[in-house]
């Protein structure tokens, strides 16, 4: 324990001791236990666990993010009419004409937008203090699972507002999920076995995005994805609890009882309603100033050009941009294949709640970012610069396009480094770190390509400025 956080358990210990002993800590613990929303906690907590610098709250600002969300989308669902007709203009009264709508919608957008961020936050802060390590792997299952509850709860509502940027993003997004389409066509057996097909038909319920399609968003967005995530928040705040508090380094593994630990009442309660308040500030005067978009309503026979998906499936597009199947299917399942494995695969328990797993992960950490970002950099140089292997050889093969594009190069390398390095260090921890890092840093510049400096025709560009009117 630092000189620092011996100094903060001796004024605790004696503030306690002061504050009439065993009948307040009675009372206090008492608090915890018997109040219905305070026992998700446990009566005492780690010292450790309180250092901010160690969870920057960041499970927390998701929990409330999520409750905004959930408090101003029943307010927006009084007003809200799902109904092709209606959806777009009833979006409009709810920013032009019901008082206060404006801001609660967009605290809602921007809610939304900060909880995928946050929640990337909050899992590259789990993965680097190796917080799935010793008996919090299915904990860390949840927290996929949360993930990617999160990006669909994001996608389904996109569709709502029913305008241009809602109608072609989803189009693009329904398209990705047809990617499977690519090899059956190629087998040509896509009138036979067509699982893009099935996969966009259940989507959005037919061929174009329309009422089917919008009636499932609406019902996905209100009832089956907050009614998941509600679950799977109890059983990941369960598991907290049970797995005996947050991760913490090995030095503290021997505590026993109240050793090094705080009583939750009232330190903890009063840093939690602090992050609330600061969480609904900062949502509030984002929403003040500024506007969630609203494009012209929805037109089928006008498409927007460039039409992108969200800005989190940006990465994706740019991928399915080179090859549908890789891009849209194989890269993303194989990153959640990969997700998903990490504590089965990394059992070293030694590392947990350090973050980097010390000096020798943080360098591979940094020399993994800087590989990533060259290698990533180098081939949209040459793709920009040069062209695809198609502008090379016209008429080249579909097989060699989908086999030789900057996804499955990306992946390959990746893959390769991490074993390279799992066999140097002898470390399955070092590995993760590795592919981590890379396949983080690479997900980040597909993104940015995607949202930046791609235009119509998903050509590049340096920015929007030099987009030809159309
Ligand atoms: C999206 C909604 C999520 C919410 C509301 C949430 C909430 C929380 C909270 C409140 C904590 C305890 C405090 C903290 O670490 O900040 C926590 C810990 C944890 N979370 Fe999440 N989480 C979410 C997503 C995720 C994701 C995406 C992952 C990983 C893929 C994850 C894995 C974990 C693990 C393993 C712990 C235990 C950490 C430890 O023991 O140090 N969670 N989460």
């Amino acid at each position: 324990m630092t000189s620092q956080e011996e100094h903060k358990v001796e004024e605790h210990k004696v503030r306690e001791q002061s504050t009439s002993n065993t009948g307040d800590r009675k009372r206090r613990s008492g608090r915890i236990t018997q109040n219905f929303f305070l026992h998700i906690h446990a009566t005492r907590v780690h010292v450790h666990s309180m250092k901010p610098t160690y969870t920057f709250g960041l499970g927390m600002i998701l929990g409330f993010l999520f409750l905004i969300m959930v408090f101003t989308g029943l307010i927006l669902m009084i007003y809200y009419t799902p109904s092709v007709e209606r959806a777009y203009h009833s979006v409009k009264d709810i920013v032009y004409l019901v008082p206060g709508g404006r801001i609660i919608r967009n605290m809602h957008r921007w809610a939304s937008q900060g909880m995928v961020i946050v929640a990337f936050l909050h899992m590259i802060r789990v993965f680097y203090t190796g917080s799935y390590l010793e008996k919090r792997s299915l904990n860390w299952v949840f927290g996929v699972v949360l993930l990617v509850l999160v990006l669909m709860s994001n996608f389904s509502g996109y569709l709502l507002p029913w305008d241009q940027l809602a109608y072609w993003a989803v189009t693009i997004g329904s398209n990705i999920a047809a990617s499977a389409r690519e090899l059956t066509d190629l087998l040509g057996i896509t009138s036979v076995f067509d699982p893009g097909g099935f996969m966009k038909n259940m989507l959005i319920g037919g061929d174009t995005v329309g009422q089917p399609a919008l009636s499932r968003f609406f019902t996905l967005h209100v009832i089956f994805l907050p009614l998941s995530m509600i679950v799977l928040f109890s059983l990941h705040f369960w598991r907290i609890r049970k797995d005996g508090g947050l991760s913490r380094p090995q030095r503290y593994r021997s505590d026993k009882g109240t050793e090094n630990k705080w009583l939750a009442w009232p330190v903890l309660m009063w840093t939690e309603l602090a992050i609330l308040v600061g969480v609904v500030a900062v949502v509030l005067l984002v929403a003040i100033f500024a506007d969630a978009p609203l494009l012209e309503q929805a037109n089928p026979a006008h498409a927007e050009n460039p039409a992108k998906s969200p800005w989190y499936f940006l990465g994706i597009q740019e991928l399915v941009s080179y090859s549908a199947l890789v891009g849209g299917l194989l890269v993303p399942v194989l990153y959640l294949a990969f997700l998903f494995s990490i504590p089965y695969v990394d059992r070293e328990d030694e590392y947990v709640g350090q973050w980097f797993s010390g000096k020798k992960g943080l360098r591979l950490v940094l020399w993994s970012a800087a590989g990533a970002f060259t290698v990533v950099l180098v081939q949209l140089v040459i793709l920009v610069r040069f062209g695809g292997l198609r502008d090379w050889i016209p008429g080249v093969s579909q097989w060699f396009v989908m086999l030789l594009n900057p996804a499955t190069l990306t992946t390959l390398l990746f893959l390769l480094a991490a074993e390279v390095v799992r066999r140097l260090y002898h470390s399955t921890r070092m590995a993760a770190l590795v592919l981590f890092t890379a396949s983080f840093v690479a997900l980040v510049m597909f993104t940015v390509m995607g949202i930046w400096f791609r235009g119509p025709n998903w050509d590049f560009f340096w920015s929007a400025s030099q987009w030809p009117t159309v």
